[in-house]
């Protein structure tokens, strides 16, 4: 196989290593596996052509690498770009790898109708849960099972940002500023904090495990208003709180919603530690599944790149099965809401804070500001 390395970042550093030092096994098992062309940004082009022996081409040469190469394996981080190189190497049947999550849930239903057109693979195991293999189980797992429940932790950052919080009682900012300078979150963590990142990864699942929906409609809440005291009383009664992204079909379509879960202390989501992720998925004839592992990281990415380049080169990759739009329900749930509330959806208050009995989450956040933290209570 001739495979085109598009973006040379942790992500690409990642897999391109894993390439050279798996070379001969490679080989000896899949047959060849070459790194035809490496594509860079014009600023970076220069320097690495002094770094690495494989041919480096910009944007600009993109037709000549698609003419020759079976594979491109994308990992820039662009929208348009990366949607552009992702288009055209479908279109032409070759083969499609991407880490890009956010790019991939934006056009999700037209590359996948290209994918199926040309017959070209499309694989972005890397996209959810980093190094986790869980899209590839899942595939195949919906072959022989009705999906039941997916939920899981999908942001490192905030996994760490909250296990911090929680270990050590920090506020909120300044356990941010130290997650930035260890490198677990972004300088703009918004896409982190705000869940938005999170919602992507919960889209792609849902479109593999249940059907179509706008990911974009997907109800989303993320971690930036919580604060000392909520830990501080969470802490005292043995609770914790996680970002969760969860799906399950109920009638007429499915629950979908990203937000602050409130666990029990003991609760494998609840000890998940430091910047790892986990997805667990309840199948109608498995059972329960849990995927857990480094949802980012240079390595442990290009390791799912890499697994997605070998099932090109070996067209083992399960089909997607043939899914139609399904409809986002409206959510209920019992709450934990970190402010003293009246009404008859409320179930006691404590100190101030209030827990609700089961109520729909839209009426429920008319009440509230977009300041108030609040938090699903897991049954
Ligand atoms: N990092 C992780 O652990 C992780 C985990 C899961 C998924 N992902 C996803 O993987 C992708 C890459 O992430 P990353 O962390 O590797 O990013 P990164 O370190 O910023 O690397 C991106 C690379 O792509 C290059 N690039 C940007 N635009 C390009 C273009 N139009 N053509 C060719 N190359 C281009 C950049 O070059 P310049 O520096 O010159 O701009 C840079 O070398 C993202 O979509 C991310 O969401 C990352």
């Amino acid at each position: 196989m001739k495979l085109a390395l598009i973006g040379f970042g942790t992500v690409g550093r990642g897999a391109y290593d894993i390439l050279k030092d798996r070379k001969e096994v490679l080989e000896k098992t899949v047959g060849p596996v070459e790194i035809a062309y490496v594509v860079a940004s014009d600023r970076s082009r220069n320097t690495l052509e002094l770094e690495i022996d494989e041919p480096v081409v910009t944007a600009k040469e993109y037709d000549e690498v698609l003419a020759e190469v079976d594979c491109i394996a994308e990992a820039t981080g662009a929208m348009d770009m990366a949607y552009d190189y992702m288009r055209r190497a479908l279109e032409k049947g070759v083969g499609v790898v991407t880490a890009n999550k956010a790019c991939v849930s934006a056009h999700y239903e037209e590359l996948v109708a290209l994918s199926e057109k040309t017959g070209a693979p499309f694989l972005f195991e890397a996209a959810v849960g980093g190094g986790i293999p869980v899209l590839t189980p899942l595939r195949a797992l919906c072959l022989q099972n009705d999906i039941l429940d997916v939920k899981g932790i999908l942001n490192g950052t905030c996994n760490y940002l909250l296990n911090a919080m929680f270990k050590d009682g920090a506020d909120y900012k300044n356990t941010l500023a130290l997650c930035q300078e260890l490198g677990y979150a972004e300088q703009d963590p918004t896409d982190d904090v705000e869940g938005y990142d999170t919602r992507r990864k919960l889209h792609l699942l849902i479109e593999m495990a249940f059907g179509h929906v706008d990911g974009d409609a997907i109800p989303t809440r993320g971690i930036a208003q919580i604060n000392q005291s909520v830990v501080a009383y969470l802490k005292a009664n043995d609770k914790k709180v996680k970002l969760v992204a969860s799906a399950k079909p109920v009638d007429g379509g499915i629950e979908a919603v990203v937000e602050p879960v409130l666990l029990d202390g003991a609760n494998s989501l609840a000890i998940l530690p430091d910047a790892i992720n986990q997805v667990n998925v309840k199948g109608s004839w498995v059972g329960d599944l849990a995927f857990t592992g480094p949802g980012a990281g240079k390595e442990p990415t290009g390791n799912a790149v890499v697994a997605d380049i070998v099932a090109a080169a070996t067209k083992s990759a399960m089909p997607l099965m043939k899914r139609g739009d399904v409809k986002l329900m409206p959510i209920r749930g019992r709450y934990f809401v970190a402010k003293e509330l009246e009404g008859d959806f409320v179930d006691r208050v404590d100190e101030g804070f209030t827990y609700t009995k089961s109520v729909a989450r839209d009426e429920l956040l008319k009440q509230l500001d977009n300041d108030t933290f609040f938090a699903r209570i897991e049954d």
